[in-house]
């Protein structure tokens, strides 16, 4: 069995950010699924928050922070990611990411819910492909191991510690086994639960599965984040249309043109993203159109362009002139602000298990992600789990413990059952655990996802262990968002349409049959429940 100092499992900021600082301790071992490149960063368009504008500073980023998490923000993790964003930009600049300037200075973008312009991006619009692609080129020539195309299949874990991993070769089907000092996940979101999505199809939450059925708390899996603008035209994959358009001055109208935002918030096109998602919804509901638009036309066709340079081309190319036209929109599934449960220093409740990016769940989103603070947050506690490592606690990590609460699934109704693929499954979550929920939507889709649970095949290749993933988050998300009766955030339920004091808490999941894992075990009997563990 190899052995290697670090394992990182995942390429995108995260993993590639961690790999790069852990290079400095010890011998670092990245696993990636697909192809390096292959992960939601390089998506990124908007760019990254720091407060370091004139008139900003961390105090007034924070305010935005917590506001936009409605309540459920860590403070304390809120305050770090912070003050430690601008050393962590300049670590960015140093390996070279090209932010875009005007006249030597860092040019900064406006995005709904932040007070003040404060959003770096490079290339216009495809900050994310800059940020890979510099990560990605520089890790390639430092001592790292990088092995693409190699899932990690399941975590080893013995007296509460890590040991390794099994890692499948995708592309031979062959199991690898791999033993490591610390293992830091950063695999990423989910946003493959849904058929509308901006993610790539890498988003299959393989981290939060793994760590949750290694024993690690999962928290806060019911806040999932709808982006208001994804590009909808027959035919055209979901594509995003960046924040910053609105930011730049763009307008969401209804079919007949109107302008309509100002009647459901007084930010208008600046409201949080759960507001403007369900603006559009509400919209769309009145006339049975599937769309409404989001209007440039009157901005500059030369600011539009090279401001916006990847999404003036990429609509061109099907067709639509955005200085000309109006971009027909519809929101998409697009960030997951739960994950593996961990403290200020990415620590989870397993000795030498971290997790950091996407897949984590610092509680520095809380209930509703800050437009930008993704990325900013990957680099701020990346570093933070490195400089971790090197003086990392011998007992059990200092996660909070949870008070237990746990409560069993509703067994479930075998009639009714559609055969279980990642189709079936991405309707089902659309349509009943979605931008609006329900107690009676929620509980057909609980009793769905329990039935195919029981009948899940052993994962054998690449795609069956991206469907056991998704099914195990699918689990967790609807099982969260059957439990919290209120609305907050990006969690609307229908039934419960207001914040309620009692659930200003989190709700946290552990695996209540974990076993010692052996290296080739059966599958869990995942049928049985999870439980789930409300923290205030
Ligand atoms: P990712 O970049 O998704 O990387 C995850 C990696 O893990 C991938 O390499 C994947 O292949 C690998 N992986 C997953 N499972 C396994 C496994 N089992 N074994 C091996 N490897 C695995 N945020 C912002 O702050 N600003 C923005 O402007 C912005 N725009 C966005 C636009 C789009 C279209 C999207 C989709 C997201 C955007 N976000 C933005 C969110 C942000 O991009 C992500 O949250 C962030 O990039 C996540 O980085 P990460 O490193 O945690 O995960
Ligand atoms: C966007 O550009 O709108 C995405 C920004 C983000 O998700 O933070």
């Amino acid at each position: 069995m190899k052995h290697y100092d670090y394992i990182i499992v995942g390429s995108g900021i995260a993993g590639l950010y961690a790999a790069l600082k852990a290079r400095e301790h010890g011998s670092v071992l990245v696993l990636t699924k697909g192809s390096i490149d292959e992960c939601n960063t390089r998506y990124a368009q908007g760019g990254i928050a720091a407060p370091i504008g004139e008139g900003d500073s961390p105090r007034l980023h924070l305010e935005d922070t917590l506001r936009a998490g409605a309540g459920l923000v860590d403070g304390e993790a809120a305050r770090i990611l912070t003050e430690e964003a601008a050393d962590r930009i300049a670590d960015l600049v140093e390996f070279g990411v090209p932010f875009d300037t005007l006249d030597g200075e860092i040019t900064l973008g406006r995005e709904g819910a932040h007070s003040l312009p404060r959003i770096l991006h490079a290339g216009g619009d495809a900050t994310g492909a800059h940020i890979e692609l510099t990560l990605s080129s520089v890790a390639k020539l430092s001592r790292i191991t990088i092995m693409e195309h190699c899932l990690a299949a399941r975590l080893h874990v013995a007296d509460g510690a890590i040991e390794g991993l099994e890692a499948l070769d995708c592309r031979t089907n062959t199991r690898l086994d791999f033993s490591c000092r610390f293992l830091i996940l950063a695999t990423g979101g989910a946003g493959q639960l849904y058929r509308i999505s901006t993610n790539p199809s890498v988003a299959t939450g393989d981290g939060v599965a793994l760590a949750y059925q290694a024993g690690a708390d999962v928290m806060d899996m019911e806040f999932f984040q709808f982006h208001p603008t994804a590009l909808r035209m027959a035919g055209v994959e979901p594509f995003l249309i960046s924040e910053a358009v609105r930011g730049e001055g763009g307008v969401l109208r209804d079919a007949g043109g109107r302008a309509f935002m100002a009647d459901y918030d007084p930010a208008a096109e600046l409201a949080p993203r759960d507001v403007v998602a369900r603006a559009i919804l509400a919209e769309v509901g009145k006339t049975g159109a599937d769309h409404v638009y989001l209007d440039v036309t009157h901005l500059a066709p030369a600011r539009v362009t090279s401001r916006f340079p990847h999404i003036y081309r990429f609509c061109l190319e099907r067709g639509l002139d955005i200085t000309r036209e109006p971009i027909p929109v519809s929101p998409a599934a697009h960030y997951m602000m739960g994950g593996v449960r961990t403290n200020t220093w990415g620590e989870t409740n397993i000795r030498g298990l971290y997790a950091c990016g996407e897949a984590a769940c610092t509680g520095v989103h809380g209930a509703n992600r800050l437009a930008s603070n993704s990325l900013l947050e990957t680099i701020v506690f990346a570093k933070r789990v490195v400089q971790r490592t090197l003086r990392q606690a011998q007992g059990e990590p200092s996660v909070n413990e949870t008070s237990v609460d746990a409560v069993s699934l509703s067994p479930a109704v075998a009639a009714e059952v559609p055969p279980l693929d990642v189709g079936a499954l991405q309707s089902l979550m659309w349509d009943k655990v979605g931008i609006v929920r329900s107690g009676d939507s929620l509980a057909q889709a609980r009793a769905i996802l329990a039935a195919w649970q029981a009948t899940l095949a052993q994962p054998s290749d690449r795609p069956s262990h991206e469907l056991a993933s998704l099914l195990t988050c699918a689990r967790l998300v609807t099982e969260a968002a059957l439990r919290r009766q209120e609305s907050r955030g990006a969690h609307y339920r229908l039934d419960f349409p207001r914040p309620s004091q009692a659930w200003q808490r989190h709700i946290v999941f552990r695996h209540r049959q974990t076993q010692p894992q052996a290296a080739h075990p059966e599958p869990p009997p995942e049928a049985d429940l999870p439980s789930a563990d409300v923290e205030g």
